[in-house]
C-alpha cells in the first residue's frame, strides 16, 4: 500500500527495444493522466541493445497512439533496480524468471508479471513482436495499454502519490 509514498515502476523485457519501451510510454501517459507522481523506466534482462533507441516499429506504434518514446535508450537491468524501484513488471515468463534469478537478497521491489494486472489476462505473456510483422506491434500496444491503465488505477487507489 502506498499511503502517500512515491511509486517507481520498472518494466522489463528481453532487449528493452520493443515491448518494455512501449509499456514505459503507455504507463507514463496513463500516470500523467491520473496525476500520479511516479518514476517510470524500462530495462532488458539482456544487454545486447544497451544504448540503442527503441525499435522503429515500437516508436511508430506509440506515435500513432499519441505517445513519443523516441528519446528512450535501452539498458540492462541492474542489481540496484531491485532496491530503488517499488514495482518491477516482467513482460513475459522468461523475463520474470530472469529477474528472479538476478534479484539480490535485499530486494525490496514487488516483482510481477505485467498482465497479471489485467483481470481476465492473468498468467498471459506480452508476446515478443521482434521477429514478426508490424501488426504484432499493435497487439503489443494493446496489451501494454490495458496493463498501464490497470496499474495506474491500482496505484491511485492504493494511495501512492
Ligand atoms: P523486446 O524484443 O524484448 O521486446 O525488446 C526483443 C528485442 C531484441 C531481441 C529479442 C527480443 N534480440 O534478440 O535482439
Amino acid at each position: 500500500m502506498g499511503e502517500g509514498m512515491r511509486a517507481s515502476v520498472l518494466f522489463v523485457c528481453l532487449g528493452n527495444i520493443c515491448r518494455s519501451p512501449l509499456a514505459e510510454g503507455a504507463f507514463r501517459a496513463e500516470a500523467a493522466r491520473l496525476g500520479l507522481d511516479v518514476t517510470v523506466d524500462s530495462a532488458g534482462t539482456g544487454g545486447w541493445h544497451a544504448g540503442d533507441p527503441p525499435d522503429p516499429r515500437s516508436v511508430a506504434v506509440a506515435r500513432r497512439n499519441g505517445v513519443d518514446i523516441s528519446g528512450q535508450r535501452a539498458r540492462k537491468v541492474a542489481k540496484d533496480d531491485f532496491r530503488t524501484f517499488t514495482h518491477i513488471y516482467a513482460l513475459d515468463h522468461d523475463n520474470l524468471e530472469g529477474l528472479r534469478a538476478v534479484a539480490p537478497r535485499d530486494a525490496t521491489a514487488e516483482i510481477g508479471l505485467l498482465l497479471d494486472l489485467v483481470r481476465g489476462d492473468e498468467g498471459r505473456a506480452v508476446a515478443d513482436p521482434y521477429y514478426g510483422d508490424d501488426a504484432g506491434f499493435d497487439v503489443t500496444w494493446r496489451d501494454v495499454t490495458m496493463a498501464a491503465k490497470a496499474l495506474a488505477k491500482r496505484l491511485a487507489s492504493e494511495g501512492w502519490k
